[in-house]
């Protein structure tokens, strides 16, 4: 499949790493190339920049926001989410209509500090404002809940059948999601309902960071026992 993704963050390079592998033709954009290839300086969390990742996976192509949704006939959104409404409006209309959007962003706010808090909620979610936003695009809210790593590659925890959801309104989109999800080898995949459940799993992160604080390391996940 040919995908197009949103963002050069961590999200950005292990899903973008993990589709390549599984045989997509991927593309990853970012605001500006040549300032994200200039940038030198390790990320927040120690990794080497964009730039070393990039050429030690010179088969994924890249480009600008507009450009990587251009080629995509799936989107990944992995923006910060409290700009992802920016990022989309760089993409444009034209470039997503019609489109499948996987939306893993979360609308975490750092400007009072840690823990972050949710800037959107209760009522309402980023996961709906982008479909709001953009009525054309099949927005599927997926993989939110879990660390990049956990991401791709779910049997990095012991025993792989821990959750993940999917909300959106697409009953096809949430199929061809459905089937990437279980390729990167996701099995309990629980599909929540509409977009609007969203809402659900974005609130799941304000208990993910308080986990992550306990276990010291992002790699866990929750089971939901039936
Ligand atoms: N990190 C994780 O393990 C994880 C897990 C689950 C969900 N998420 C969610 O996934 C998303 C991506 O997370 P991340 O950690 O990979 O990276 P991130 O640092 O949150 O996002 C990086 C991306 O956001 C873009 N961006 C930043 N400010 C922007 C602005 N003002 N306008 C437009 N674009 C802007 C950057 O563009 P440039 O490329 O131009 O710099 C970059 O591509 C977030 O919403 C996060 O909450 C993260």
């Amino acid at each position: 499949m040919e995908i197009g993704i949103l963002g050069t963050g961590m999200v950005g390079q292990n899903i973008g790493a993990k589709l390549f592998w599984l045989g997509h033709n991927v593309m990853i954009g970012t605001r500006d190339v040549s300032k994200t290839m200039a940038r030198t300086d390790p990320d927040m969390y120690g990794n080497p920049p964009f730039s070393e990742w990039i050429k030690q996976n010179s088969k994924i192509k890249m480009g600008s926001f507009a450009e990587a949704a251009a080629h995509g006939e799936l989107i990944i959104n992995a923006t910060t989410g409290l700009v992802s409404m920016e990022a989309l409006k760089l993409v444009g209309k034209e470039n997503l209509d019609g489109k499948i959007l996987m939306d893993i962003a979360n609308p975490l706010d750092f400007s009072k500090g840690t823990p972050p808090f949710l800037s959107i909620c209760n009522t309402d979610s980023l996961g709906e404002q982008i479909q709001r936003a953009f009525p054309k695009v099949r927005v599927v809210k997926t993989l939110n809940t879990v660390n990049a790593m956990v991401m791709v590659n779910p049997k990095k925890l012991k025993g792989a059948d821990h959750s993940i959801f999917l909300s959106g309104n697409d009953a096809g989109a949430k199929c061809t999601v459905k089937e990437l999800l279980k390729s990167m080898g996701w099995k309990d995949i629980i599909d929540l309902g509409d977009i609007t459940t969203a809402r659900g799993t974005e609130m799941i992160l304000p208990i993910w960071i308080r986990l992550y604080g306990v276990f010291e390391s992002p790699v866990f996940n929750v089971k939901v026992v039936r």
